[in-house]
């Protein structure tokens, strides 16, 4: 029995293409397909690239390199980096937030003192989204830093119960805050390290069962906002190196692991959409895409297999796990851009706010 029903296109605020000076990892037209065989019409993409997104330079960049190579739609996130605030003002119309990193990941845009991170926030216009990488303790500098200068924070990657907690209680207080959390963090473990190895690695890491917990109760009660990919690609061979790469893909396995929750009775329909569309698009404030949707089969039960993806790095942390649910269909301002086997294009524009 097949029993087919329509999304809206779905949007991504946090994916990472790779372009320029990561594509063997991953490059704007094998990441902006993996996107559109997952359901996902829009993303916007990291600046943490080798050559990091902190200059108007580096945003032209990626903007000539995009043009004419995107399936879906790609708008993108701005780099904090100690000499990047003078630049604010002339980014600021053409991206959708900026990206700060507060805790130590992939690239090299750690920023940790105190006065330049008073300089990035206070910089930043206030009707735009700061985007926060901030793991535990540090959450709460965050939270600090963004009611003293008055920001639209949005936390990346929630993990911990602590994290639920305490932007709940930030929210209660009134204050201008969002959050995301990932797929891997809801349907992985630390106890899923073990098996996956270094494809069990990503920043945040993997967190326990009662952190997980905490993340659906999230979700079911409005303190979790959206849900994002971190589709973080990197090579087998960067990988299974001696220092292992942080990050997973997840563009192609996010809709189906939400549908199999859907139809586990964990999460409802309409909650998905505000997940992945309603939520994303009101916080980051992405334009409309008319004539768009997705259309799945929530009845096909299938294994999640590597070979399958359309990302350049071929592996997923959920090879092997059943889900019930499956894109037939996705059509892009009245194109049809994925049937279910092949993907045609490009037709993917670049967004700005
Ligand atoms: C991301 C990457 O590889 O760019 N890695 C990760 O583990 N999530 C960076 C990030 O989002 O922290
Ligand atoms: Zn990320």
């Amino acid at each position: 029995m097949q029993n087919l029903i329509k999304l809206p296109g779905l949007i991504d605020v946090h994916v990472h293409l790779r372009e320029p000076g990561a594509t063997q990892k991953e490059d704007f037209q094998t990441g902006t397909r993996a996107a559109i065989a997952g359901g996902y019409t829009a993303v916007l993409d990291m600046p943490n690239n080798p050559i990091a997104t902190v200059t108007p330079q580096a945003l032209q960049e990626k903007i000539n390199l995009a043009t004419g190579k995107i399936y879906c739609d790609v708008g993108f996130n701005f780099g904090a980096g100690s000499k990047s605030v003078q630049y604010f003002p002339e980014v600021v119309d053409k991206v959708f937030g900026l990206k700060v990193y507060m805790n130590q990941t992939t690239g090299d845009l750690l920023i940790e003192d105190e006065i330049a991170l008073e300089a990035v926030f206070s910089g930043w216009p206030k009707n735009q989204v700061v985007m926060v990488h901030a793991e535990g303790d540090t959450l709460q500098k965050a939270i600090a830093l963004a009611k003293k200068f008055g920001n639209k924070l949005h936390v990346c990657h929630v993990s911990l119960k602590a994290e639920v907690e305490a932007i709940k209680s930030a929210k209660q207080t009134g204050m201008k805050i969002s959050c995301e959390c990932t797929c891997h963090h809801l349907f992985l473990t630390d106890e899923d390290v073990k098996r996956l190895g270094p494809y069990g690695m990503m920043r945040p890491p993997l967190s326990s069962k009662e952190d997980q917990q905490a993340l659906w109760q999230g979700i079911t009660d409005g303190t979790i906002d959206m849900i994002a990919s971190d589709h973080a690609p990197h090579t087998r061979e960067e990988k299974e190196g001696e220092k292992p790469a942080y990050g997973v893909p997840g563009l192609e396995t996010t809709l189906p692991l939400l549908l199999t929750a859907v139809k586990d009775k964990r999460l409802s329909l309409d909650k998905l959409i505000d997940l992945t569309y309603t939520n994303p698009k009101r916080v980051f404030n992405i334009p409309d895409q008319p004539d768009t949707f997705v259309e799945v089969d929530t009845t096909i039960r299938y294994t999640l297999d590597a070979e399958r993806l359309y990302t350049k790095c071929r592996w997923t942390p959920f090879a092997g796990m059943k889900v019930t649910g499956k894109v037939k269909k996705v059509v892009l301002r009245g194109q049809t851009v994925f049937d279910g086997q092949n993907i045609f294009g490009p037709y993917g524009q670049l967004l700005t706010p």
